[in-house]
């Protein structure tokens, strides 16, 4: 059923300390309905930081001439890959800034493989290499990768446009999520809150959006200002406990009317509060990506300002991890795939 408007908007202006703790308990409910309480881990790999695009408010933007640019080797790649295993994280994030050309098509075609390979088909593989070809989305998927997260940024276009230089396209954006749903994927995608020019509506539209395109997996994050960008001039005026408030808001209204969908609890929620992880999962979120690049890399991924977890190695962060998810009651699917609940409804519902 198609969430209400005016409801969504209500939800998403909730305020005051007790309005907002019912409103994630109501939202754990039906996490728990759909759901369940076990969360998946995806170990996630920042393969590279070129980006051919230049969006205004991210800092590996290309026109950011201050970043050291990186790219990791296969076998690196692979080091990595093995890590993931050992940890038993049952899938692999495989995430870049966009590239369209043909070594690097090949070179994550190659990766692909070769992950299918070493894990004996048992990791899920999830790519998040943006915009590309039908032909390259299939390459992609026929090599093993099942999920494919793009995320729309805004359902807005209007303040896409503001947020983007002229030759970024809203409408090719949405196209690609529809070429991805037409190659099989589990299709993900997902807005930042907070952005500049942004309203409640905006946020309620993008709920719809979501229903609309009928989304498997959502990934959503507060914006965060970054120095280095044409948004420089908001962080002296950015609140992180506003910015984080809504963040989760929207995660618990997305889990409270699209309810069996996956919803991953991300890293821009915990650069903004130490246990920002928790209160998302606490929210409704079920997904948790622990981020697997070694740590000489993670220097050159800043996206947003005080990105964590610079120097914690892959082994730290497990240990602490798991602490951390078990002490809010909750387990984790070590060795699953933990797929889009929504995703198989909606495939059984038009095999019938
Ligand atoms: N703050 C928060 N999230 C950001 N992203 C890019 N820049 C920022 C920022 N300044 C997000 C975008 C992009 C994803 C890879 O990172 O949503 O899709
Ligand atoms: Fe590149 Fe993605 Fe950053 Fe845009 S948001 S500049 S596509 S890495």
């Amino acid at each position: 059923m198609r969430p209400d408007k005016k409801e969504l908007m209500e939800l998403l202006s909730t305020k005051g300390e007790e309005n907002l703790a019912s409103l994630y308990k109501r939202a754990y409910e039906i996490k728990k309905q759909f759901v369940g309480t076990t969360v998946y881990l995806r170990g996630l790999i920042e393969l590279s930081n070129i980006c051919s695009k230049n969006c205004y408010y991210c800092g590996i933007r290309s026109g950011n001439k201050e970043v050291n640019r990186y790219q990791i080797s296969f076998q690196e790649a692979m080091e990595e890959v093995k890590l993931c295993i050992d940890f038993h994280y049952g899938s692999i994030v495989i995430q870049a800034g966009e590239r369209e050309d043909k070594p690097w098509i090949d070179f994550i075609t190659k990766l692909v493989k070769s992950i299918k390979e070493l894990s004996d088909n048992k990791l899920g593989i999830t790519l998040s290499l943006g915009e590309q070809e039908l032909e390259v989305y299939q390459q992609w998927f026929e090599a093993g990768a099942h999920r494919y997260l793009l995320r729309i940024e805004t359902s807005n276009p209007e303040l896409y446009k503001a947020l983007h230089p002229a030759n970024h396209s809203f409408a090719h954006r949405l196209n690609c999520l529809h070429l991805l749903r037409q190659c099989g994927y589990q299709v993900g995608t997902g807005v930042m809150t907070g952005l500049p020019g942004q309203t409640i509506e905006d946020l309620a539209n993008d709920i719809l959006f979501f229903s609309d395109e009928d989304i498997d997996m959502l990934g959503m994050g507060p914006f965060i200002p970054h120095h280095n960008t044409p948004f420089k001039n908001l962080i002296d005026s950015f609140n992180p406990t506003e910015a984080l408030n809504l963040g989760l808001k929207m995660i618990a209204v997305c889990r409270i009317t699209l309810q069996d969908v996956n919803i991953a609890s991300t890293t821009a929620l915990q650069a903004l509060h130490p246990e920002g992880r928790e209160l998302g999962l606490k929210a409704g979120a079920n997904v948790l990506m622990p981020n697997i690049t070694d740590t000489k890399y993670r220097k050159g991924y800043q996206l947003y300002e005080g990105k964590p977890g610079l120097n914690e190695t892959a082994i730290q962060f497990q240990k602490e991890l798991e602490k951390h998810i078990y002490a809010i009651g909750e387990t984790i699917g070590y060795d699953k795939w933990g797929d889009s609940h929504h995703f198989f409804k909606r495939k059984n519902e038009k095999t019938l």
